[in-house]
C-alpha cells in the first residue's frame, strides 16, 4: 500500500502485519532508550484540521522516535484561515518534499482526495464519519494482546455508532479478523443499514452486553449531530452509559475500552474507567504510539521502493 486512508483497502494478512510490527515497537518504547532509525531522513508532517490530543501526539512521538523530522502544521494560524483550499494548502506543502503526511480532517473523503494530489505517503488520522484507521489498528492490538488472540470474540460496540469513524473502522476490521460484532444503542444512535457490515444490532444495552468479551464505549459526537436529535445526558446514561451493573452482563473477564476523549458520567461511569482490572483504555493510548510507528514504518519501506523500481514494484 502507498497510503494508510481507510481499514477497508487492507486484508487480513496486512492487518497482522502491522500489528506483529506494532508489538516490536511496544518493547522498544518500554526501553529507557526509544530511537530507531526507521524513518531517518524523512519528512512527516502532522496537518489536523480538527481537535485532537492522543492522535496527534502519538502521531508526532511516533515519528520522533523513528528518527523523522516532523512538522505540526498549526492548521488554526495557517492561510487556510485567509480562505486558501485544502488541496492547494496540500500541494504547497507537496512542494516542500514531505515524505509522509498524516491529515484530520471534518470532512469524509477529503483525505482520500488530498492523497491523489501529491507524491508522498498519506495517513488519515480521521476523516468526519468515514474512518480513523490507525484508531482500529490499535484497537486490535489492544484487543489481541489482551486476550491472546482477534478472531471468534464477540465485541460490543456501544453507543453513538451513526456519527463515530472509530465505531466504522473497527466494524470493518473485526468483521475482517472474523469476530463478531455487536452494536448497542437507540436507533437513532445506531441506524438499522449498520448491519450490512455483518453487525447484530441491540436497542437494550444488558441483552446486547450478555457473554460479550469486549465492551467498546463510544462518545456522544455532538460536534456532527449537525442540530439534529441530542439525547439528554442524563437519559442516555441511565440507559447506555457502562456502569458496574450494566457491566456485570458481560463475561467475567470481558474487558472496557473507550478510544478517547471520553465523557464520565455519559457514556461511562469514572470507576469504571479507571478499574485497572476492567479497563484497558490506558493500554489503547500506549498501542496508539507503537501502531503509528509501525504504520509509518512500512509505508516508508513501500514509498522507498517505489521511488526505487516504480509504482508497479
Ligand atoms: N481517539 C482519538 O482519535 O482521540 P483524539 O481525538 O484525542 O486524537
Amino acid at each position: 500500500q502507498k497510503h494508510l486512508l481507510g481499514i477497508e483497502q487492507l486484508r487480513p494478512d496486512e492487518i497482522t502485519t502491522v500489528l506483529d510490527l506494532a508489538d516490536e515497537y511496544v518493547d522498544l518504547n518500554r526501553r529507557d532508550i526509544k530511537h530507531s532509525d526507521a524513518l531517518t531522513g524523512l519528512t512527516q508532517v502532522n496537518m489536523f484540521f480538527e481537535n485532537s490530543t492522543r492522535t496527534q501526539a502519538s502521531f508526532e512521538l511516533a515519528g520522533k522516535r523513528l528518527g523523522a523530522d516532523v512538522m505540526n502544521m498549526a492548521m488554526q494560524a495557517s492561510s487556510i484561515k485567509k480562505g486558501e483550499t485544502l488541496i492547494d494548502t496540500a500541494m504547497t506543502l507537496n512542494a516542500m518534499h514531505p515524505d509522509l503526511l498524516v491529515v484530520r480532517h471534518p470532512h469524509s473523503g477529503a483525505v482520500d482526495l488530498l492523497a491523489q494530489k501529491v507524491n508522498c505517503a498519506v495517513l488519515n488520522a480521521g476523516d468526519g464519519k468515514h474512518e480513523h484507521p490507525t484508531q482500529a489498528l490499535l484497537d486490535a492490538l489492544t484487543i489481541r494482546r489482551a486476550k491472546g488472540r482477534l478472531h471468534r470474540l464477540n465485541i460490543a460496540i456501544c453507543g453513538d455508532v451513526t456519527h463515530s469513524r472509530v465505531a466504522r473502522s473497527n466494524l470493518i476490521l473485526l468483521g475482517k479478523m472474523e469476530n463478531r460484532v455487536r452494536l448497542i444503542g437507540p436507533p437513532t444512535l445506531v441506524p438499522a443499514s449498520f448491519a450490512e457490515f455483518g453487525a447484530e444490532i441491540y436497542e437494550d444495552m444488558e441483552e446486547g452486553l450478555k457473554d460479550v468479551d469486549v465492551v467498546m464505549m463510544l462518545r456522544l459526537q455532538k460536534e456532527r449531530m449537525d442540530g439534529g436529535f441530542i439525547p439528554s445526558e442524563r437519559e442516555y446514561y441511565h440507559r447506555y452509559g457502562l456502569d458496574a451493573a450494566k457491566l456485570a452482563h458481560a463475561k467475567a473477564d470481558a474487558i472496557v475500552m473507550h478510544p478517547g476523549p471520553m465523557n464520565r458520567g455519559v457514556e461511562i461511569d469514572g470507576e469504571i474507567a479507571d478499574d485497572i482490572n476492567r479497563s484497558v483504555i490506558q493500554e489503547q493510548v500506549e498501542m496508539g504510539v507503537a501502531v503509528r510507528m509501525a504504520a509509518m514504518d512500512l509505508l516508508a519501506r513501500n514509498l522507498r521502493a517505489i521511488r526505487q523500481y516504480g509504482e508497479t514494484s
